[in-house]
This record gives C-alpha cells, sequence and structure tokens, in this order.
C-alpha cells in the first residue's frame, strides 16, 4: 500500500509522521500553515475552514468547505486540500502578489477587523464562489433557487440570497466577534463569477481525486478505509471495537473535547455502497454516507420534509460532511434527522458480512443511544416509501435559527383528502430517551376532519407524548407547550394556504 499522502496548495505532502487522530487543522499549523485556525474545536466557529476537492454534484469536482479541526487528516489520503494561503496568486518567491476575489472583497469591504476568522470566512465564501450553479441562483426576485421568494436582493431587505446568487447559508457555520457580519454580507454580495482561467475553477473540470484504501497506523492506533463495503464489514467483524466514522463531525468533538482515542477508526464515507441516491416506483434510496448537502443538492426538493429540513441542520459547513448514516448511528434523542425520517416511514437497510437486512426506523431505536443495530453491522441506506403525504412541516424549536441543538423537534406528515386526515405520522425529538412517533395524537387526527376543533384536541394530546425533561435548554412545560403549538402552527399554516 502506498504511504499516506495529502496535496495542500498544489504540493503533495506525506502524512506522517501525523498520528492518526490529528486533524487537518493540526496538521496544517504543524506545517507552517497558520491562516487556518483553532476558535473552538468543535465545529461551530468555522475559523479552521479549508476547501476539498470532492465529487461534483453538476460538475465533476466540487470545491467543498468543511471543518479541519473535524476531519483526521488520515481521512484525506490522496486528496486535495486548499488553505486561505493557498487561494492567492503567488510570486515566483511564494509571495502573495494577487488577492483571491473574495479575498480582494472582504478587505476593501472592511470584512475582516481582529482577522482571526477571516481565513475561514474566506474558504467558506471561496467554496461558494466555485458552487457551479450559483449563476442559475442569481436573478430577480421570485427565481429559481430561493423558496422564499427573496432571491436576487442586495441584502438591505436582510434577504439571503445577493445579486450574484450567493446563498448566506454558505457562511452559517462561521462567526465573527468584530464586524457586524453586514461588511461580510457586503462582501458576499460583490463577489462576480471566476474568471475562464481561474485554476480552481478550470479544476471543477477535471475528475476529483477518488477515494484511496487507507491503512494508517503509528504506535498502537490505526486509521483505515475500506476500499468496499465487503472489506468493511470484514473488518468490523474482525475489529467490533472499531469507531465507525464517516463526516467526523460527531467523533472529531470526541476527540478534541474529551480527549477520546480509538485503536481503530474505520472510515465509511467513500464506500461507493452507501452513495447510492436513486429513486424506484415506490421508495427513494439515499446512501448512508451521502453528505447532507449532496442530498439537498440531489434531490432538489423532491422531498420536500427532507428540504424543510436541511437549512435547520446544523450550519453548511457540517452538512458538508454530515450524513444521514452518522445522524442515526449515533442514536442521539435530539438527532435532527430522526423526527422528519419517522414521519416519513423511513427503513433503514443494515449491513453486515451475513447479508442486509431493513430495519422501520421506527423500531431502530431501543433506548438512550441504543438501536437494534449489531456490532459490526452498517447503516448502508436509507429509504423513503413512495408516494409522499402531501401535508408536511418540520418545526425545530432551538434559541437559534441556525446552527443550534433543538430543545425539541417535530416533524408531520399527513394525508388530508376532502377535508379528512386519512394517515398522520409525527417524528418527535427532544421528549424522550430516543426520537419517538407521536401514536396517541397520530391517532386522535386520523377518520378526523381537519378542523380547528380536531386541531386544538389533538395539540392536546401531543402536548402529553413522551416524558420531557427539564435541562439548561428548556423545561418540560415549554417542551410540552411547543409540541402542542406546533400542531397549531401547522393547522394555521394550511388554512392560510387555502384561504389565500
Ligand atoms: Fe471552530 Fe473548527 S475551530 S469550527
Ligand atoms: Fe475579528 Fe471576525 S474580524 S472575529
Amino acid at each position: 500500500m502506498v504511504a499516506a499522502r495529502i496535496t495542500v496548495n498544489g504540493k503533495e505532502t506525506p502524512i506522517s509522521p501525523a498520528a492518526p487522530h490529528t486533524t487537518v487543522l493540526d496538521f496544517l499549523r504543524e506545517r507552517g500553515l497558520t491562516g487556518t485556525k483553532e476558535g473552538c474545536a468543535e465545529g461551530e466557529c468555522g475559523a479552521c475552514s479549508v476547501l476539498v476537492a470532492r465529487p461534483g454534484v453538476h460538475r465533476p469536482t466540487d470545491w467543498v468547505a468543511v471543518n479541519a479541526c473535524l476531519v483526521p487528516v488520515a481521512a484525506l489520503d490522496g486528496q486535495e486540500v486548499v488553505t486561505s494561503e493557498g487561494l492567492a496568486t503567488v510570486d515566483a518567491s511564494g509571495t502573495p502578489a494577487v488577492l483571491h476575489p473574495v479575498q480582494e472583497e472582504m478587505a476593501v469591504r472592511g470584512g475582516s477587523q481582529c482577522g482571526y476568522c477571516t481565513p475561514g470566512f474566506i474558504c467558506s465564501m471561496a467554496s461558494e464562489y466555485y458552487r457551479p450553479d450559483r449563476c442559475a441562483n442569481a436573478g430577480p426576485a421570485d427565481g429559481p433557487g430561493d423558496s422564499d421568494g427573496t432571491n436576487g436582493s442586495d441584502g438591505s431587505d436582510g434577504s439571503e440570497h445577493g445579486p450574484n446568487g450567493f446563498d448566506l447559508h454558505a457562511l452559517s457555520g462561521n462567526l465573527c466577534r468584530c464586524t457586524g457580519y453586514r461588511p461580510i454580507r457586503d462582501a458576499a454580495f460583490a463577489v462576480g463569477m471566476p474568471a475562464e482561467d481561474d485554476p480552481l475553477a478550470r479544476r471543477r473540470e477535471q475528475s476529483a481525486p477518488p477515494p484511496v484504501a487507507t491503512r494508517y497506523t503509528q504506535d498502537d492506533s490505526a486509521f483505515m478505509r475500506p476500499g468496499t463495503l465487503a472489506d468493511a464489514v470484514r473488518l468490523l467483524r474482525e475489529r467490533p471495537e472499531a469507531v465507525v466514522v464517516a463526516g467526523s463531525t460527531d467523533w472529531g468533538v470526541e476527540v478534541n473535547i474529551r480527549s477520546r482515542r480509538a485503536g481503530c477508526v474505520v472510515a465509511v464515507d467513500r464506500l461507493p455502497e452507501l452513495r447510492t441516491l436513486h429513486t424506484g416506483s415506490d421508495h427513494i434510496e439515499i446512501g448512508a454516507a451521502q453528505t447532507l448537502t449532496e442530498i439537498e443538492r440531489r434531490l432538489d426538493g423532491a422531498v420536500p420534509l427532507l428540504a424543510e429540513l436541511f437549512p435547520q441542520f446544523a450550519s453548511r459547513l457540517i452538512r458538508n460532511s454530515a450524513t444521514l448514516g452518522g445522524n442515526l448511528g449515533t442514536g442521539s434523542p435530539i438527532g435532527d434527522s430522526p423526527p422528519v425520517l419517522l414521519a416519513l416511514e423511513a427503513t433503514l437497510v443494515l449491513a453486515d458480512a451475513d447479508g442486509e437486512r431493513e430495519v422501520p426506523l421506527s423500531d431502530y431505536f431501543t433506548g438512550y443511544r441504543q438501536s437494534v443495530r449489531r456490532p459490526g453491522e452498517l447503516i448502508r441506506a436509507v429509504r423513503v416509501p413512495l408516494p409522499l403525504s402531501p401535508v408536511t412541516a418540520f418545526h425545530k424549536i432551538a434559541k437559534r435559527r441556525f446552527d443550534d441543538i433543538s430543545s425539541v423537534a417535530v416533524a408531520f406528515a399527513l394525508d388530508i383528502e376532502d377535508g379528512t386526515v386519512r394517515k398522520a405520522r409525527i417524528g418527535l425529538g427532544g421528549v424522550a430517551a430516543t426520537p419517538v412517533r407521536a401514536l396517541a395524537t397520530e391517532a386522535a387526527l386520523e377518520g378526523r376532519p381537519w378542523t380547528a376543533q380536531t386541531a386544538e384536541a389533538a395539540a392536546r394530546v401531543l402536548r402529553t407524548e413522551g416524558t420531557p425533561m427539564d435541562d439548561h435548554r428548556a423545561s418540560a412545560g415549554y417542551r410540552s407547550a411547543m409540541l402542542g403549538q406546533s400542531l397549531l402552527k401547522l393547522y394555521a399554516r394550511t388554512t392560510e394556504a387555502v384561504s389565500s
């Protein structure tokens, strides 16, 4: 096996002697690339953002911004990374001679003050600058690509999309303590389109580096990237204690904040069998290792409840790495995707060395961070049955609008025919040791007319579902109240839509 190597700003570098748990952030800084900063080391500030060349959604390669503090450098064996230092054009001596367009706009519009957050903003902004369909999202209000109809604004109305198609959600994972954000938004909305001879724009036309089967060991620990699902499940049978990672958005926090170390980490995010996304006659299958950004862009609104979930799921930086498999695999009762997938009646395809089995998500969770998944078993895919229920909503109640953990989350999927609720599926998060279905509320809705009286009666039932707790995020009473309120909000929204 070839020694592990990574290409940084066009230069190939051996990964050794970094430890298998060494993050991309520490690896870069130890090699003098100190533009990449550490703010939080847990994926919440974006100071560490760098660009990675990944297989593209619309072109062979996308430049994807990720949190370098969460990803082990061994996970990027054979891959290409660009840091803030690699964006400017340099002269023969290696000194930056011409700023990159996003650097230029940030500089002239006052988007950088103390500068600590700036390289991270620059990389996130550059990722959006190179998004191939950004120009398609530019244009007049009510144009494509902006469901709230605020497309094409100069930002003075608080719009999240600029006249250049720039989606401010690209920066939702970057925090700044100094600027007040307006100059940063001005810079984002001022960047043009990449020039014909822009090297990173041209790089998008060639294939992204393929995944490399990796066996990187130092002392007593190893980072493994099997090449196929068969290799992966065989390895997990031999090493059942191994930690399975995809985007490392959860494990990276454990490594940095809780100093956890694993004897063996197995990466599954590039396994082709986990990267499927196709629509059949009776279901949509989403590979467990598709990133949330890839799912969002590939489905392009085909599953409205998922489309409503994604903007509320962490930040763009996290969604660029996080996967549905990871969110379900951790078994957190406050994961954002389980309520939505419960409402969609999703099933999970689990795979091990003996084959596959399909388990309804409603039977998957068995206790706090416990599930029916056996040691050595992987989540291969999530299946969403078709047809979809037409009335859907996802309400995440949290202290911040973006990049926050929910106090409580509710997803609805209702079939309403001739004014009567024929079917109701409701998924809840944050009200029990596991994500749960609101079965009593579903029963209180089904077969009844979709009226204010029915909604109010069912909301009273919904307030009693689960066993919400008091904690630092919210009281049990508040959580219960929000459950009921979310159903009344859905009712109000559906009747507004009918009367307007
Ligand atoms: Fe804060 Fe990485 S250092 S997100
Ligand atoms: Fe100081 Fe952003 S410019 S933190």
